[in-house]
């Protein structure tokens, strides 16, 4: 049987809007910051049983419709060759950038096996997850990722990548492409470990222009969504007005950041499903606030193939109040 949030994601006309937040592991619940004072973050997610605890978090408070798998989409960098942590007030850090243009046709190890606390936290989360919720998979794309790894360090412009566009397209089409690669079998390592849904978190690719997204970014993401047969989700920042580039992604839905109306996106895209888009922001008002806002995209996204979530991650001490206004939302509607 398919889950609300698969049957959302394929089309499908819903009772309900199913409902997961990004991020909603995270360091805005309690007892996420309570076990983190004992591992490190990538203790956490390599250690199966601690992500897997990390992960069911939200079940406890929320009962969201997915539970997205903690862990970070950082983890193909290792079986690229490059080394990362992330350090406390800067983010992620590589401590072996990209080293120039001739250093971007990257090989990589044996993701299985580089890769296999992630088979492991998926396979314990297939048993304890009910039939009702959607495991949700993920991993970064090709631009999000390159961004780190040439870079070294959070980037808000992403200058580091997009001179390497500038100056060498051919050492950033390898760049892409290796990342693609990898990112590709990584996605199907996932559903062969029980992923019911998976995510493709290019976070970044707004920032390329509309040529270059086309280009260089687009046959990338429709190899690496090409075949996987469970439903998948593509979302990037920045896409208002382009989202026609993540619908040819050949995902099924189509991610919203909320500066996108949900009117707007409808008209653009059409019968194919939306996922969002509440300001992530809106939760640190009142739960009236959060109610109403949830109730208005509800409303514009109609009953057929529309998940409900944030149009970011959940950002850190968000009051816990206006997670479950926002779930109960979704879990009270009837259409
Ligand atoms: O959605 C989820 O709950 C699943 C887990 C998840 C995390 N990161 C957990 C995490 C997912 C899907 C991500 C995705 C991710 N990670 C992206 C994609 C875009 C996005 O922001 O949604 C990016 C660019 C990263 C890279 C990364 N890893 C960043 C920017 C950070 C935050 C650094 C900081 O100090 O704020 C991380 C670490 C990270 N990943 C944390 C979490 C909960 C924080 C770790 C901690 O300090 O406890």
């Amino acid at each position: 049987m398919d889950t609300l949030l698969a049957r959302a994601a394929r089309g499908e006309r819903t009772e309900r809007p199913p409902v997961w937040l990004m991020r909603q592991a995270g360091r805005h619940i309690p007892e996420y910051r309570d076990i983190r004072e004992e591992y490190s973050f990538l203790e956490a997610i390599k250690t199966p049983e601690v992500a897997t605890e990390i992960t069911l978090l939200p079940w406890k408070y929320y009962q969201p419709d997915g539970l997205v798998m903690f862990s970070d989409i950082l983890t193909v960098l290792e079986p690229l060759g490059f080394s990362y942590h992330i350090e406390s007030g800067v983010g992620p850090v590589v401590e072996n950038p990209v080293n120039g243009p001739e250093d971007t046709d990257r090989t990589f190890d044996d993701v299985r096996e580089e890769l296999e606390y992630v088979g492991a936290l998926l396979r314990r989360l297939d048993d304890s997850v009910g039939d009702e919720t959607a495991l949700i998979g993920f991993a970064g794309g090709p631009f999000t990722l390159a961004s780190y790894a040439v870079a070294g360090e959070p980037s808000r412009t992403h200058l580091p990548l997009r001179k390497l566009r500038a100056r060498h397209p051919e050492a950033f089409r390898d760049l892409l492409s290796s990342f693609a690669e990898v990112v590709r079998e990584y996605l199907q390592f996932q559903v062969d470990n029980g992923a019911d849904v998976l995510q493709l978190f290019d976070t970044y690719a707004g920032t390329l222009t509309t040529e270059d997204y086309r280009e260089f970014l687009l046959p990338l993401h429709q190899e690496i969504l090409a075949d996987l047969d469970v439903p998948t989700i593509v979302f990037a920042r920045k896409m208002n007005g382009r989202l026609n580039l993540l619908e040819k992604s050949g995902a099924n839905v189509v991610g919203l950041d909320w500066t996108v109306e949900m009117d707007a996106a409808r008209d653009q895209l059409g019968e194919t499903p939306v996922q969002g888009n509440l300001d992530p922001s809106y939760l640190y008002s009142d739960p009236a606030f959060v109610r109403d806002q949830t109730r208005n995209i509800i409303e514009a996204a109609g009953p057929e193939g529309h998940i409900l979530n944030l149009g970011h991650g959940v950002h850190k001490d968000t009051p816990v109040e206006s997670v479950e206004a926002f779930v109960e939302t979704a879990k009270d509607w009837e259409w």
